[in-house]
């Protein structure tokens, strides 16, 4: 049979948005279990509330593996559709609505650096010997691809800790990529000094460390960070606990090691929401973590008295996030019904399998 185009996301574009929801239900409706959409914690309310299920990166992967549909629909940033995709079955595609939607934390962080790292380490040690290299979920999979092909690992915000373990009992160093604030504080939480824990900056040569630091360093952190968590300021904390001094707080692990530290619980988007869900009715909480999440958040539970503050004066929302729109959802989703596939996320078999062996280290060790 003769193949039709793909629908022209041109006619989506101009698209109202409570109009983008009503063809995202009707077309949900002729699709049925053909598909799946997976969601984070951090997008926009008219996106979220087409979830079949949400998520922090740990538990969306999980689920991704076990998800039935042919088609996982990815409400989230590009790495966590290429995990997706490593993580299903063959026959199963995964989509990224908008194929702008990265994370600019990811991109500090590429295969030609790392590689360059390893090759500057080697003129100190033995990298492959003394050294598990560590990619933070959110990384491009050939980073998660040179994990599993030099004895290394992936991990998210909810289990890092458990994994520098992991990383620890194999070998004494870990190379730490590419977010310097989730490697500093799962080092320090696991009682590494902040001595043995230094930065290399992929730009100059050795990583701007002398041979001195190399050899003594526990973990070395990669000169990434997130721009949304690096907005929250220990200054935030120290007003809120001044206005209110039984107030509590909480902090995804990629804010800076100062707000971390001075925050009363720290761990991933779904410990965040599980915690202020679980906690008295009548509490009240500084959140550091994304826009959407927290003022999500604040609506459902205000009924129980408790009152839910964002951390930062400033807008704090993942941008990238954000191009997930109703509008792109709806043309996504217009188009299986067609049966046609738009931006399917292909990570190239042989990445896909080494990245999968890092993977799944992980999930075996978490
Ligand atoms: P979580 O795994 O905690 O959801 O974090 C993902 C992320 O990108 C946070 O910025
Ligand atoms: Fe990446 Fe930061 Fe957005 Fe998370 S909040 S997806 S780390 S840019």
């Amino acid at each position: 049979m003769a193949q039709t185009a793909s629908i022209s996301f041109d006619r989506f574009n101009q698209l109202p948005d409570q109009a983008a929801g009503e063809r995202i239900r009707a077309a949900r409706e002729k699709l049925g279990d053909r598909v799946v959409l997976l969601c984070h914690h951090y997008q926009r309310a008219d996106v979220y509330a087409h979830a079949d299920i949400t998520g922090d990166s740990l538990k969306l992967s999980r689920l991704a593996s076990q998800s039935n549909a042919e088609n996982i629909v990815f409400c989230g940033v590009h790495f966590m559709a290429e995990v997706a995709d490593i993580l299903s079955r063959p026959e199963q595609v995964s989509i990224l609505p908008d194929l702008a939607a990265g994370c600019s934390m990811a991109d500090m962080a590429s295969l030609a650096k790392v590689e360059r790292a390893w090759r500057e380490l080697s003129a100190v040690l033995d990298p492959d010997e003394k050294v598990t290299p560590v990619t933070y979920i959110n990384s491009a999979a050939d980073l998660k691809a040179f994990c599993g092909d030099h004895g290394g690992i992936v991990c998210t915000s909810s289990n890092a800790p458990k994994i520098l373990q992991w990383s620890f009992d194999r070998r004494e160093k870990v190379l730490f990529f590419p977010d310097q604030h989730l490697g500093r504080w799962s080092g320090f939480k696991m009682g590494i000094p902040q001595d043995e824990m230094v930065i290399w900056n992929p730009d100059l040569e050795l990583g701007g460390l002398s041979r001195e630091q190399i050899a003594k360093a526990r973990i070395i952190l990669w000169h990434g960070y997130c721009s949304v968590h690096q907005m929250f300021q220990p200054a935030d904390i120290i007003r809120f606990r001044n206005q209110y001094p039984d107030g509590m707080v909480i902090s995804h692990p990629e804010c800076s090691f100062e707000v971390c530290r001075q925050s009363d619980h720290i761990g991933s988007t779904e410990y965040i929401l599980s915690t202020v869900k679980a906690a008295p009715p009548g509490t009240r909480w500084l959140v550091g973590t994304e826009l959407n999440l927290v003022q999500r958040l604040a609506e459902e539970v205000k009924h129980e008295g408790k009152t839910v503050q964002f951390m930062a004066s400033t807008i704090c929302m993942c941008s990238t996030m954000q191009r997930i729109d109703p509008q792109h959802l709806a043309w996504t989703l217009e188009n299986l019904v067609e049966g046609r596939v738009v931006n399917q996320i292909k990570v190239p078999q042989h990445e896909a399998v080494l990245a999968k062996v890092a993977l799944e280290r992980m999930l075996a060790a978490s």
